[in-house]
């Protein structure tokens, strides 16, 4: 499915005003923040007279969520209150939270139950970038709009004139304007390439405005938060200068191409605007088909572009991260194998051997090392380990699909890609995976607790690209 193009829209009257995502979290009960999931409507299409609003499942009614804003070393204290038909929970994606705080419901919680409500507090960890999204049957949550960004300031950020964060997703919308239902769960998309929509959007907006000067700073913080589809994201004529890649520090590097992103993953950018008075520079989501424009920065008539010159790249601080012991690492392998036009024989699931056949007939399809993981039967662990010890996994990626591994609970290191050191040892805590890719791992596991690793492409999760470590007290 590719995603629609879209006429622009055409008012001028939407300023900056209503898409900066404001403020630091609102608390409203007694000093606890409440996020309230429950039915609600957006305007995910281009907001003209015949265009309907679109039923989905939000955090305090909007979609994203109610954004949430932190300092480091800050106590969250956030009440989710389960206003849906479904049992629910959260997870704080990229936080390295408390385990009972991780909101994995099967591994480190109780759904929470319609009606009911759950509290979460930890103390904030690390500055940067994250996001928080439904973590119960996510792969329909999710692409229902249960999910919010997270910012948590750094001490000393770089000064930016607009300190933007954009999410980025795409819908399966039908014929009327609503989320298509029937095609949740489908064996199609559980089998390739997820759930795939045909809507675009940038926080809930079919296109995003934002006013800017000639010679502004911009901080985007990029999130992709679709189910499934990979985005490649490109600024040109613009030069991007990237900063953090899942609210983790990089080495500055100046962009050479579009940037890639993947479920869940989230990239800080600092882009110096260059452009004349009275032009626009366009944010183009390509993702397998034409572009679609996702965000335009409209300059207004202020001249200002040699407020540019000389200024610092923008460098973040490191965070405060044990080393890897590289002389003493625990090795785990992870082979990924299954989905469509794989060669997987067979698979474990629920203490069975089965052929592929059978599995789909309890809706998997995909195997970790032979396992068809699943949250309502968490199998053994993929590794039990000793706290504080660094631990390399090297996963291949058997399958014809590409795959977004995600890691509780801690960031790691991308160390070798196809046995080769990576250019960019990044820190991250989502990472992608291209077919018959090999891709090797490490991270210090210093969080004790019941951590799941899996695909961040929903659907895969849901047909078995699931499994967890342990970390010991
Ligand atoms: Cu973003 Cu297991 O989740
Ligand atoms: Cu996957």
């Amino acid at each position: 499915m590719t995603i629609t193009r879209r006429q622009f829209l055409q008012t001028a009257a939407l300023t900056t005003g209503g898409l900066l995502l404001p403020g630091v979290a609102r608390s409203d009960e007694g000093g606890w923040t409440r996020l309230r999931a429950a039915p609600a409507a957006a305007m995910l299409l281009d907001g003209k007279p015949d265009d309907p609003m679109t039923a989905v499942w939000a955090y305090e009614g909007t979609v994203p969520g109610l954004p949430l804003r932190f300092r480091r070393g800050e106590r969250a204290r956030i009440r989710l209150q389960n206003g849906l038909e479904q049992p629910t929970s959260i997870h704080w994606h990229g936080l390295r939270v408390p385990n009972a705080m991780d909101g994995v419901a099967g591994l480190t919680q109780a759904a929470v139950e319609p009606g009911e409500t759950f509290d979460y507090e930890f103390v904030v960890p690390d500055s940067g970038t994250y996001w928080y999204h439904s973590h119960n049957r996510s792969w329909e949550q999710v692409a229902r709009g249960l999910y919010g960004t997270l910012v948590v300031e750094e001490e000393n950020p770089p000064a930016v004139d607009h300190d933007l964060t954009l999410a980025i997703d795409d819908w399966r919308i039908a014929d009327d304007g609503q989320i298509h239902e029937d095609s949740f769960g489908s064996m199609m998309d559980l089998s390739h390439a997820g759930r795939m929509g045909n809507w675009l959007t940038v926080n809930g907006k079919s296109l995003a405005k934002f006013n800017v000067s000639a010679g502004d700073r911009l901080r985007l913080r990029l999130l992709n938060a679709a189910n499934a589809r990979i985005f490649d994201l490109d600024l040109s004529p613009a030069e991007s200068t990237l900063i953090a890649l899942d609210g983790q520090p990089v080495t500055p590097r100046r962009l050479d191409g579009p940037l890639k992103l993947a479920p869940g993953q989230r990239a800080d950018l600092i882009i110096d605007l260059t452009g004349e008075p009275g032009s626009r520079l366009v944010l183009n989501a390509v993702s397998g088909g034409d572009p679609v424009e996702a965000a335009v920065f409209e300059y207004d008539q202020t001249e200002g572009r040699d407020r540019i010159a000389g200024r610092p790249e923008g460098a973040l601080e490191a965070p405060q991260r044990p080393p890897l012991d590289h002389a003493n690492m625990v090795e785990q392998g992870l082979l990924m194998e299954g989905g469509a036009m794989g060669r997987m024989e067979s698979g474990r699931f629920q203490g069975q051997e089965m052929t592929p056949r059978e599995l789909m007939s309890f809706g998997k399809i995909w195997t970790f090392n032979g396992v068809a993981g699943d949250m309502s039967d968490m199998h053994d662990p993929l590794l039990r380990v000793e706290r504080g010890r660094s631990v390399a996994i090297d996963m291949f990626n058997d399958t014809r699909f590409p795959h977004a591994m995600h890691l509780h609970g801690h960031h790691f290191q991308v160390l070798e890609i196809d046995r080769e050191p990576a250019r960019h040892q990044d820190w991250m805590d989502t990472v992608l995976m291209f077919p018959g890719e090999r891709l090797k791992i490490g991270f210090v596991a210093d969080n004790p607790g019941k951590w799941l690793f899996h695909c961040h492409m929903l659907e895969h999760h849901a047909a078995g690209m699931g499994t967890w470590l342990e970390v010991g007290t």
